[in-house]
Order: structure tokens, then C-alpha cells, then sequence
């Protein structure tokens, strides 16, 4: 028997699979807004199969885009362009859910779909990035360090977006604490030069990941499950500063599980330019191991896993809870379809739309 297609029940959201979509940017915005290309692209995941869809990182103010053309989630008319989206995931037997992001010093920069590279200028709709430092990532233009009083405003704005994204319908909200963005810059002691009650010491660090985390849990169904996603290393080079790591990770999960986080999401990078990455086949895959082995946890893991053996091993081995599947995604959209026939799973167990239901005929 499948292990990868058994439920995964995290407070009242059950989950038909093991198998989520991971967030992925689309760079197809205007003013943040999701449209009929989100429609299509999340909605075909949750055609194909997908246990819970994850929309992508959606700032939760203006300036927390990535690049101008980044969604968000920051007024009421992000909540109407969204729920539509968010229906018709769950009509598909999918679980909606949201990541909610704030890019840092790494906003304002151009997509990677356009010719530009680093920061796009304010001549070009771009805008003044804020974050924890004044220090630029390399290439990119210098953030301003927000006062400590900004700092503290920011949970709330993370949890209006919760309350956006819950009247919008989804089921999940994921806060983006990974890649180098906001949190991490935060997180991060190769990042964090502050000397205020955000900076310096571990306690210190953490503290805006966990005030956000307070924050949407307030403004959060107690019935719907808060996740959140780190990088469980910095990749930081061997003849440097050490960077956030594993232990660290583990520490902070163990720490939210008690302010009612419900699940770790493990990648890892982006918080340096400098960082020196050990990629691979399911690379990831231990962080999200020792994540949960020592916080308590239940953690979803992700990075090049793309093989249906190889995910039903993932969550056969205690590795993780769940896997995260993401540019695999974009190749093959009905990639859990796929896995179902490859599996053995039987025709009426596998999650197929009726329409699709041909598909599984031998
Ligand atoms: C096009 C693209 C956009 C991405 N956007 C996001 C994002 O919005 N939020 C996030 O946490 N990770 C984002 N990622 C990272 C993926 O979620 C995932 O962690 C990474 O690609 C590794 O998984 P994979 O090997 O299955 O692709 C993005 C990746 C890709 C390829």
C-alpha cells in the first residue's frame, strides 16, 4: 500500500494525498492581482491530482513584491480576485492555500521573465526597498533598515492578509520565512546587523518570525493549519561566519509548534549571494528529517523530487510528512495522476476528476 496517497489530517483540513503543490511565482500580475493565468495554472495542479495547491508567495503589502509583477494580498480587492481561484481548487478535491510573503531587500527586482536584471529603478515602476539591515544583497540596490517600530507593525500586516485569504476561501496559509526574504533577513546572523530587540541574539532574531506567527494564529481559523517555510541552511561557505542552519531551524519549530504552527516546510538558501549549495536528488529531504525529528513537528519536504518511488520513499522513511513538488509541476501538471498508475494505486482511489477518469484504463 501507497503511504504517499494516504489523507494527512492537520486540524479540521484533511488532505486527500501527500503530494502539494509547491509555491511558485508567476510573475503575471498587475497590482498584485491573481488572475485567469492562476486560474489555469493552480487549477489544472488540482486537476491533476494535487493534495493541497499552494498559491504563490503573495505580498502582504506592496513593497513586499519580488518583482512588480509578483501577486499579493494586501485589499479587499485581492480577496474578490482571488476566491474564485480558491473555489475552484477545492472543487477539485484539492486544499486551497496561500503563501504570504514579504520580499525585503530582495524586492523591486525584475522578473525573470522580462530582460532586466537586479533592482528595477523607480523609473520603472519599481520601488525603495525596506529591511533589517541598510546592506544590500549583492547586486541589488540597498535596502533602508526599518526602525524598531516598524518592525513590530509588520505581524499585523501579516494577519490582515490571513483574514484576506480566509475570507477568499483558502484553507492554508503558509508564511514565507525562507529564500532570503523578510523573515530570513531577520533569521539569518549573516543577514542581521541590528542592535535593537530584533537583532543580535538567537531570541532576538526569531522574534519577528514568532510575533508574525502570534499574529496570523490570532487572525487564523482555529480549524485551518498555519504553516511555515524555512531555509534550513544559509549554505554559508566553510571559510566564513556561520550562517542559520539545521539546529537552528529545528529550535524555531520546536519553539512555533507552541504558538500554534502546524507544520515546517524545509528548503533551504538564498540569504547570501556567497552561498555554496550541495544540490541533488531530494537534497532537501534530510533537513526536513531532522526538522522533525527534533521539533516535534510534521514537515513537508521539497527540492528535486521528482520520481513517484522516490516520494513514496520520502514519506515511507519518516523523512517527512509530505513532499512538495515544484518545477516537476510545471513539466507535468497531472504528475500525481502519473504517480497513482506508476504506484498501482487502484483506478477508484486514485484522485482523478470523472473527466479524467479514462486516464487510469490499463
Ligand atoms: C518558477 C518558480 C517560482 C518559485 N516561487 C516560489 C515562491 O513563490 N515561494 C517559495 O517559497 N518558493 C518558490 N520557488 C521555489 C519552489 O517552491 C521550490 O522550493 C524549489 O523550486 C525546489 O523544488 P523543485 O526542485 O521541486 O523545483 C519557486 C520556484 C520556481 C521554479
Amino acid at each position: 500500500m501507497s503511504v504517499l496517497f494516504e489523507p494527512l489530517t492537520l486540524r479540521d483540513v484533511t488532505t486527500r494525498n501527500r503530494i502539494w503543490l509547491s509555491p511558485m511565482c508567476q510573475y503575471s500580475s498587475v497590482d498584485g492581482l491573481p488572475n485567469n493565468w492562476h486560474l489555469v495554472h493552480l487549477g489544472a495542479h488540482a486537476a491533476g491530482g494535487y493534495g493541497l495547491v499552494m498559491a504563490e508567495a503573495s505580498a502582504v503589502v506592496p513593497e513586499g513584491r519580488i518583482s512588480p509583477q509578483d501577486a499579493g494580498i494586501w485589499s479587499d480587492e485581492h480577496t474578490d480576485a482571488w476566491r474564485p481561484i480558491a473555489d475552484f481548487v477545492r472543487s477539485q478535491g484539492a486544499v486551497p492555500g496561500i503563501q504570504l510573503a514579504h520580499a525585503g531587500r530582495k524586492a523591486s527586482t525584475w522578473s525573470p521573465l522580462l530582460e532586466g536584471r537586479g533592482t528595477v529603478p523607480e523609473s520603472e515602476g519599481g520601488w525603495a526597498t525596506v529591511s533589517s539591515t541598510h546592506r544590500p544583497f549583492t547586486g541589488y540596490a540597498a535596502p533602508r533598515a526599518l526602525s524598531t517600530d516598524e518592525v513590530a507593525a509588520l505581524p499585523e500586516r501579516f494577519a490582515e492578509a490571513a483574514v484576506r485569504a480566509e475570507t477568499a476561501g483558502f484553507d492554508v496559509v503558509e508564511i514565507h520565512a525562507a529564500h532570503g526574504y523578510l523573515l530570513h533577513q531577520f533569521l539569518s546572523p549573516l543577514v542581521n546587523d541590528r542592535t535593537d530587540r530584533y537583532g543580535g541574539s538567537y531570541d532576538n532574531r526569531v522574534r519577528l518570525t514568532v510575533e508574525v506567527v502570534d499574529a496570523v494564529r490570532a487572525a487564523w481559523p482555529d480549524g485551518k493549519p498555519l504553516f511555515v517555510r524555512f531555509s534550513a541552511t544559509d549554505w554559508a561557505p566553510d571559510d566564513g561566519p556561520d550562517g542559520w542552519d539545521v539546529a537552528q531551524t529545528a529550535e524555531l519549530a520546536a519553539l512555533l509548534a507552541g504558538h500554534g504552527a502546524d507544520l515546517v516546510d524545509v528548503s533551504s538558501g538564498g540569504a547570501i549571494a556567497e552561498q555554496q549549495i550541495a544540490t541533488g536528488p531530494g537534497f532537501q529531504v534530510p533537513f526536513a528529517r531532522e526538522v522533525r525529528l527534533k521539533s516535534d513537528l510534521p514537515t513537508a519536504a521539497v527540492g528535486l523530487i521528482t520520481d513517484p518511488q522516490q516520494a513514496e520513499d520520502v514519506i515511507a522513511g519518516g523523512d517527512a510528512d509530505a513532499v512538495m513538488l515544484a518545477r516537476v509541476g510545471l513539466r507535468e501538471p497531472g504528475w500525481p495522476l502519473r504517480a497513482a498508475h506508476e504506484l498501482g494505486i487502484p483506478r477508484e482511489e486514485a484522485p482523478y476528476p470523472p473527466q479524467y477518469v479514462r486516464g487510469a484504463w490499463r
